[in-house]
């Protein structure tokens, strides 16, 4: 019997098939369709820092706008009892996954500054998240700050978590830092258990028309994963914290190659948008098939086998052959 076991972040998973945060692991009804497929664990969507401080400012004007009414007209509008905010709905929603799935919740949080984040991780602990995934969705377009303060803050916000939490922590982090490998090693230092290798950024559209800006939201495709792979390989030898590998995962083939060069669990979201929850079972068989047609008895055996240190050729991870490639473009 192959053993698809992994431990990630200190959890020991059934396997390393982990939906990240999306809208399919936002329903309860989604999460246990995922669960029933074999998801091993799962991510919920995140809390965002700036819908609660946008939450946060319109209660304080309402009840500011109700002190300036009258006092008969006050009583006709009181913050209704049942008010849940955004974070009262998030805790409740762990509590109820808690009670009716087995497997670990990752509750995620999204933002940069540590105002608050401090007492909100505290409080996603006590409602019984297994783990916290710190989503740095930040854009440094300051040209006036350097890099390094960039750098600073995401040290900074882990830090000051660290300190007041026990769960695991672990961070999806860009992979625009000038340095990705040392990046990863600070935030082991600073207590990181994990890193989420990479977020994926949407770039805002032009609308030729109206000429604005428009949202675009496009879901990945399989190239994307060959990032992830490449950068897995190239750290995990130095870094001894779990990764997860998150971008472009669709084919099994693409999560086997993550899981040879070193990452802990492969998170999957496009691939479950595109194709529903039950797809999770139809990658588990074929990686379970493809385990026992390369005789390897669990992942646990194949995971990291072609990392760099191990890799045959590993001077094509850093250099990939740059000019052979470019020049054997035919056309
Ligand atoms: C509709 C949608 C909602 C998402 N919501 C979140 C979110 O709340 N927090 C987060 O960290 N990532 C979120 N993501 C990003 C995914 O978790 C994932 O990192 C990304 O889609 C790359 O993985 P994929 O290539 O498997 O789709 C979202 C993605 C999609 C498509």
């Amino acid at each position: 019997m192959i053993d698809l076991s992994t431990e990630y972040l200190g959890l020991k998973l059934d396997n390393p098939l982990v939906p990240s945060s999306s809208p399919l692991t936002g329903e309860l009804d989604s999460a246990k369709k995922l669960e029933d497929a074999g998801a091993s664990a799962l991510v919920l969507p995140s809390l965002f820092e700036e819908s609660i401080e946008y939450e946060q400012k319109q209660l304080e004007r309402f009840v500011h706008s109700q002190a300036l009414g009258n006092y008969e007209a006050q009583s006709y509008q009181p913050i209704p009892d049942d008010y849940g905010s955004e974070l009262d709905n998030y805790l409740d929603r762990i509590q109820r996954y808690k009670s009716s799935l087995g497997i670990p919740i990752i509750a995620s949080l999204n933002g940069i500054s540590t105002n608050g984040w401090i007492d909100t991780g505290r409080e996603l602990q006590q409602a019984g998240a297994d783990a916290l995934e710190l989503n740095v969705y930040y854009i440094a377009a300051d040209p006036d700050t350097a890099g390094e303060v960039v750098e600073k803050r995401y040290i900074q916000l882990l830090t000051d978590l660290r300190q007041h939490i026990t769960i695991p922590v672990t961070m999806k982090l860009s992979s625009q830092f000038s340095s990705v490998a040392n990046m990863v090693l600070k935030l082991q230092h600073a207590g990181a258990q994990g890193v989420s290798l990479f977020n994926r950024f949407y770039q805002p559209d032009i609308d030729l028309e109206t000429l604005q800006l428009k949202p675009h939201l496009e879901l990945s495709n399989s190239n994307e994963s060959l990032l992830r792979i490449r950068w897995i390989a190239l750290i995990r030898d130095y870094v001894n914290i779990s990764i997860a590998a998150t971008g472009g995962f669709h084919n099994t083939s693409d999560i086997i190659k993550a899981l040879l060069v070193g990452a802990d669990i492969t998170h999957l979201c496009s691939v479950l948008l595109n194709n529903g929850p039950s797809h999770i079972s139809v990658i588990k068989d074929e990686l379970l098939k493809w385990l026992e047609e390369h005789e390897y008895d669990s992942v646990t055996q194949m995971k990291g086998s072609l990392s760099k240190a191990c890799a045959i050729n590993p001077e094509q991870l850093e250099h990939c052959n740059y000019m052979h490639v470019i020049k054997s473009y035919a056309q």
